[in-house]
């Protein structure tokens, strides 16, 4: 199957049934995606398909072929950070990082379909995503400067 990934097509031999997770992290060595919870609760997974904010561990690879997959690795541009991105790391918005980069996902998926979001639109958005470390403050701050 051929899969594609921060604008670059990959053919795999794979079984469909396996973890689009475990395809970015194993297969692609895409590692910026992390395994917290397995069972979609934790947000620490999320990569975008098809600019929707996603938990990977979950999601069958046979079910995101011909869909645009974005990964943590793929949201800069031409060099320059993702404003979430360059945000996150103004803000000081990480302790053990864990959670960031699902976070950075399901905030830019948040801010491309709402650039302008609310405190409470954002804390809503994020309800997905979990941090151990509990620096949600910082995350919210960062976010609401992106
Ligand atoms: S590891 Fe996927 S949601 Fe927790
Ligand atoms: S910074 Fe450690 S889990 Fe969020």
């Amino acid at each position: 199957m051929i899969i594609h990934v921060n604008g670059k097509d990959h053919e795999l031999d794979i079984p469909g049934n396996t973890s689009l997770l475990d395809v970015l992290r194993v297969h692609l060595n895409l590692t910026g995606s992390k395994y917290g919870c397995g069972e979609g609760a934790c947000g620490a997974c999320k990569v975008l398909v098809d600019g929707n904010a996603i938990p990977s561990c979950i999601t069958l690879v046979a079910n995101v072929q011909n869909k645009e997959i974005v990964t943590i690795e793929g949201l800069e541009r031409d060099g320059e950070l993702h404003p979430v991105q360059q945000t996150f790391l103004e803000e000081d918005a990480f302790q053990c990082a864990y959670c960031s980069s699902g976070m950075i996902i399901s905030a830019a998926a948040l801010k491309s379909k709402n650039p302008s979001p609310t405190r409470q639109e954002i804390i809503e958005a994020m309800q997905r995503n979990i941090c151990r470390c509990c620096i949600y403050p910082r995350i919210i701050k960062a976010i609401e400067k992106a």
